[in-house]
């Protein structure tokens, strides 16, 4: 077995786990989470499921990596193998594999649509364009889905493959003179480039004068005032917890390939909760401060929730160049937004990859630059589906599935795993070996009754109200359902493959492990 890779620093490590759990979705999936679930309403849920679910997984998740580690292990296959003595376990991780790969393939081509529009920013390309249809009609025609604007997709794919490109360059360098050199220099630009737009906001005061109601307070209120009333509403409990895995790379396998390369003694309590805090930094206040508070100074809370609701991509992509486009440097500020986003998913893609490179390095003895070339090649050939029935709802599919689904699935196994079937004292243990704070008694309690209860409660509901009107396509556009089965096909497909990857795996390797606990 050859050495196992390691992270350079500390604060490299941790900003490489920032890196992978700050994304788009802290800038542009929260935002429209926040104004579709009612804004105050949407942040008490929120932030109990902070509490609840996302630092009580977070930990879960370090411990399940750094215990991986110490075998060889950096997928959850064999995270859970080594916890649980059944010959099915290494089956359960394979979710683990499939939900950073799906993601994957679709967050690459969202990531490539930032750079996409850094560029057209910086160079003024959209200025001019100042209603709301028509620069929809720019971003549809970019994604090749309208006309107009671009008179072919070519520009949209090249921008695309060069995104890929930068990705697996990066992770061929592998974890720390790749991954954790782009960390160390993208993080503090992200954070430098967020308070400078989150301050450009707030002192925005109000913009038009005319309508005296569409200023920055309101914006701020709308997030911030507080609306008991619509904790009765199961929707928002299950929008806010999704937000929280999804924000937290939490029930992806990445947060556990990136753990797996910490040293057996190495904190991972102080680090967990650094990482989180972060996280959610990036998240409420300069997510919270920039997208959501810039919309309703501009165009009032009404039309700000409306803009939301039509697409998940129309705060950021459709209305934010609108705004650019009144404030002096509009092009620079329209820069430094679209290469914050930019940032932010490169910093999360790389870690997308890395649950699946560890896993054929580790099971299949390939080298680094074999396993990161098959991953590329994996995702250029599948990216190609998601852009070409973008307009058919395959990446809505996949999004589902792969980016929402399963990440609670993924949850619930390894709190199950973890608290239960391993045992909360060796778990407890486990967290805190190494540890440089002293994680409070209480979410010893709370990982082993509260996540797992609070989890149960989610999967029941979302199964109910959500995931069975989805699987039945209820509401789905007609002429889209060839489309959507033919992303549920390819996600099959990928799941069986993996499947009989660890199948093979195991077969290969079966007593190459032995597990001292
Ligand atoms: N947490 C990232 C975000 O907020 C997304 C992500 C998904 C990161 C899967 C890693 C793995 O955008």
């Amino acid at each position: 077995m050859s050495e196992r890779e390691r992270w350079g620093s500390r604060i490299g490590l941790i900003l490489a786990m920032a890196g992978n759990a700050v994304g788009l979705g802290n800038f542009l999936r929260f935002p429209v989470q926040a104004a579709e679930n009612g804004g105050g309403a949407f942040m008490i849920p929120y932030f109990i499921a902070f509490l609840l679910l996302g630092i009580p997984l977070m930990w879960i998740e370090w411990s399940l990596g750094r215990h991986g580690g110490k075998y060889n292990h950096g997928s959850l296959p064999g995270m859970f193998d080594s916890m649980w003595k059944n010959p099915m376990a290494k089956y359960f991780g394979v979710v683990g594999l499939f939900a950073s790969t799906v993601i994957m393939i679709y967050y690459t081509y969202i990531e490539s649509w930032t750079l996409g529009f850094s560029i057209f920013s910086i160079t003024k390309m959209y200025f001019g364009i100042e209603d709301f249809q028509q620069m929809t009609g720019f971003l549809k025609s970019y994604q090749g889905v309208g006309e107009g604007y671009f008179s072919s997709g070519w520009l949209a794919y090249f921008i695309l493959l060069f995104t890929l490109f930068l990705n697996f360059w990066i992770l061929r360098k592998g974890l720390s003179k790749g991954i954790e050199i782009l960390a160390k220099i993208g993080m503090p630009l992200l954070f430098l480039f967020g308070a400078l737009l989150a301050v450009r906001v707030l002192t925005l005061g109000t913009p038009d004068p005319n309508f005296p109601e569409r200023n920055i307070i309101n914006g701020l209120a709308f997030i911030w005032n507080p609306n008991f009333e619509a904790l009765a509403d199961s929707k928002v409990w299950l929008a806010s917890a999704g937000q929280i895995f999804f924000t937290l790379s939490i029930g992806m396998g990445t947060l556990q390939a990136y753990a797996s390369y910490l040293k057996p003694k190495d904190d991972i309590a102080l680090s967990g909760l650094a990482t989180s805090s972060l996280n959610e930094f990036a998240e409420v206040v300069l997510g919270g401060a920039i997208a959501i508070p810039v919309a309703i100074a501009f165009f009032g809370t009404d039309l700000t929730k409306e803009i939301a609701a039509g697409g998940s991509f129309n705060l950021g992509f459709v209305s934010m160049p609108i705004i650019f486009q009144k404030l002096p440097f509009g092009n620079i500020m329209g820069f430094l937004w679209f290469f914050l986003l930019f940032i932010a998913g490169i910093t999360s893609s790389v870690a997308m990859a890395q649950p699946l490179i560890s896993f054929l390095k580790e099971q299949f003895d390939w080298s680094h630059k074999k396993a990161t070339n098959a991953i590329g090649l994996l995702i250029f050939v599948s990216v190609h589906l998601v852009v070409l029935y973008f307009q058919h709802g395959f990446l809505d599919e996949m999004d589902y599935w792969g980016g929402t689904f399963a990440l609670i699935i993924i949850a619930t196994m390894e709190v199950v795993i973890f608290a239960w079937i391993w045992g909360m004292d060796k778990g407890w243990a486990e967290l805190n070996s190494g540890a440089d704070i002293k994680i409070p008694k209480v979410f010893y309690y709370i990982i082993k009754y509260v996540t797992p209860l609070y989890l149960f409660f989610i999967l029941i509901f979302w199964t109910y109200q959500q995931a069975i009107p989805t699987l039945l396509m209820e509401g789905a556009n007609p002429e889209s359902v060839p489309y959507m089965w033919l992303a549920r096909i390819f996600m099959i497909l990928l799941f069986v493959g993996l499947t009989v990857l660890v199948y093979f795996a195991w077969k290969r390797n079966g007593h190459k492990y032995k597990y001292d606990n």
